[in-house]
């Protein structure tokens, strides 16, 4: 027994993104007097563009201090400071044990998606040279609710023609396993302090299909 497809999210999980994600944030809200921190950022994970702009203004006693086009200038800066540090991202940006496990669900003809609420999710897959392994990615513009609303992962299960319950959905973030959860999938996390996801696996380098595949089966 196999899983039919295999969803990924992006940011932390493909490629290491979410400190420059980070980065930006950290600078947009110093100038409007906002400290956020790395701790504070893990809420961020999984989390739209917009939403986390909310979610940073709410933390600096802000919510209010902001009409609807400031806010849109706020975020459409921190898109520009975070498009400008990707620049550097190619091939070697991919973390370590991806392109292997992507290699080897193409090999068993097990299918790949992308769960990613990520407007930049096409030009980073286009600049790390995987695109072309991917069967559907979901279009976050199409997906109006953040993580860890499953809709995005239903949406990729939806455009695979898979049901949620034949897929492994692989997270980073809380509201991400969340999400996996939610719709039935079988999650798998990466890192140390994600809860409720079926397998935790420390980094992407114990990511590989032969884990995977006993996580498959021992679960069934
Ligand atoms: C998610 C990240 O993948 O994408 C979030 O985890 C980010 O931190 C979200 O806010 C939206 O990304 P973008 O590129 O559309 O601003
Ligand atoms: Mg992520």
């Amino acid at each position: 027994m196999k899983p039919q497809a295999v969803v990924f999210d992006l940011d932390g999980v493909i490629t290491d993104t979410a400190h420059l994600h980070f980065q930006a944030w950290q600078r947009i809200a110093a100038d409007i007097g906002v400290e956020i921190d790395e701790v504070f950022n893990d809420s961020l994970k999984g989390i739209s563009r917009q939403e986390s702009l909310r979610r940073i203004l709410r933390h600096g006693g802000k919510a209010e201090a902001f009409g609807e086009q400031e806010c849109e200038a706020l975020a459409a800066r921190k898109n520009a400071l975070y498009v400008h540090s990707l620049r550097d991202l190619n091939v070697e940006s991919i973390l370590p044990g991806i392109r292997q496990l992507l290699c080897d669900l193409r090999a068993q003809q097990i299918g790949i998606g992308l769960a990613s609420v990520s407007l930049n999710a096409p030009t980073i897959l286009q600049a790390l040279e995987i695109a072309d392994f991917f069967d559907y990615c979901a279009d976050a513009e199409q997906v109006a609710r953040s993580k860890p609303d499953p809709a995005i992962f239903i949406a990729a299960c939806r455009g695979l023609g898979v049901q949620p319950e034949a897929c492994i959905g692989i997270e980073d973030a809380q509201a991400g396993i969340e999400a996996i959860n939610a719709c039935g999938m079988r999650s798998v996390g990466i890192g140390s302090s994600l809860t409720g996801a079926g397998l935790l696996l420390p980094t992407t380098e114990f990511l590989t299909w032969p884990c995977l595949s006993a996580f498959w089966q021992h679960d069934k």
